[in-house]
């Protein structure tokens, strides 16, 4: 094992170049749309008017606490959708660069809406009618809605792309980490699901930009500045993407703070708590709200049925095959601390 793990120095935060997969040839056959990045990620397309009444969307998420850290389900090691049914488990290893003010409440998952007056949303048509165009793909099947919560900070250290799925190896039997890894060593774009991701924005505090690559993380990167009622649709699977300062110069996050670490609004204020005990307590304006919305993509009703039937799917011990091959290892099961380390540290999809 230390053999193993000798291959793994330290590369969490090395800039790698986005590297054409090797396994190109299967991919008109297995795969639900058939693009081509090549500048990293498809371009993504700005809207400056997401709802009506975007004040909702606000008063929805003040009576909809607590929230939790998203770093939480990303290295539990539950799956997303189990930790979903309750509170997530607590996490007692985390490292410190997950750690953030930052908290995730789901509004909608697997396409059954979890909060009720959400339901318009994971429906939006604005939304559908450019993932069509993005993807020049015919069916599109939205599953999640969610919000991130944050309290002041710095800017995020690190871009990151989202936790994408794969035919077989999805939320429901794979960990956060895993799917990250498999998203990012590119091993297994002959199984990717394409996904399509909006974030829109409801805050009108001081900063709270969003930073994207629209055209590689070596390339010119855009600051998103209108935060309110505005969105991004975009390849957020593998275009990189942060956050930046949220509030004031002086600003930064309460002392005590863990992966554990809740927010709720009380009625007149948001809070951190840690353990019950607050950290800190926030006016409704210094919370930034962004709202997350994803869809599965399917270039055409063939596809679709390609996918649903189930023939193309691969299961987590396949995956954790193929990681073997590339590595050199002998891993055998999602439950092995050593694979979470060695696979989280070269394939964390953070780029500093
Ligand atoms: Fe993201």
């Amino acid at each position: 094992m230390l053999m193993c793990l000798a291959y793994f120095p330290n590369q969490v935060r090395k800039r790698t170049p986005y590297v054409e997969h090797a396994f190109k040839a299967f991919y008109d056959l297995r795969v639900t749309t058939n693009v081509k990045r090549p500048n990293g990620c498809l371009p993504p397309v700005a809207i400056d008017h997401v709802v009506d009444e975007p004040d909702l969307i606000r008063d929805i998420a003040r009576n909809n606490g607590p929230y939790f850290m998203p770093a939480r389900y990303l290295i539990g090691g539950e799956t997303a959708a189990t930790a979903r049914k309750r509170t997530p488990k607590i996490v007692k290893d985390a490292p410190a660069y997950l750690i953030g003010p930052t908290w995730r409440g789901d509004w909608a998952f697997d396409g059954e809406v979890l909060v009720e007056e959400v339901a318009p949303l994971l429906h939006h048509q604005g939304f559908i009618g450019v993932a069509k165009q993005m993807f020049d793909a015919e069916i599109v099947i939205p599953e999640q809605v969610y919000v991130n919560l944050s309290t002041p900070m710095g800017a995020q250290p690190f871009s990151h792309v989202d936790i994408p799925e794969f035919m077989g190896v999805n939320r429901h039997n794979a960990p956060g980490w895993f799917l990250q890894a498999m998203g990012s060593s590119r091993l297994f774009e002959d199984v990717r699901i394409s996904i399509v991701t909006a974030v829109a924005w409801f805050y009108e505090g001081e900063r709270g930009f969003f930073r994207y690559w629209p055209s590689g993380r070596d390339n010119e990167s855009i600051r998103h500045e209108q935060m309110w009622n505005t969105a991004v649709i975009g390849d957020n699977d593998f275009m990189h993407h942060l956050v930046e300062r949220v509030g004031g110069k002086d600003k930064r996050s309460p002392d005590g703070m863990s992966i554990n670490s809740e927010l709720d609004h009380d009625g007149s204020h948001w809070k951190i708590l840690e353990k019950g005990k607050e950290l800190a307590s926030y006016d409704d304006i210094q919370v930034r709200l962004s709202l997350s919305w994803k869809a599965k993509v399917y270039a055409d009703g063939v596809k679709f049925k390609d996918y649903s039937s189930g023939n193309r799917d691969i299961t987590v011990m396949e995956a954790i095959t193929r990681f073997n091959q590339e590595l050199g290892c002998d891993f055998k099961s999602l439950q092995e601390v050593e694979m979470r380390l060695a696979l989280t540290e070269k394939w964390s999809g953070y780029i500093s």
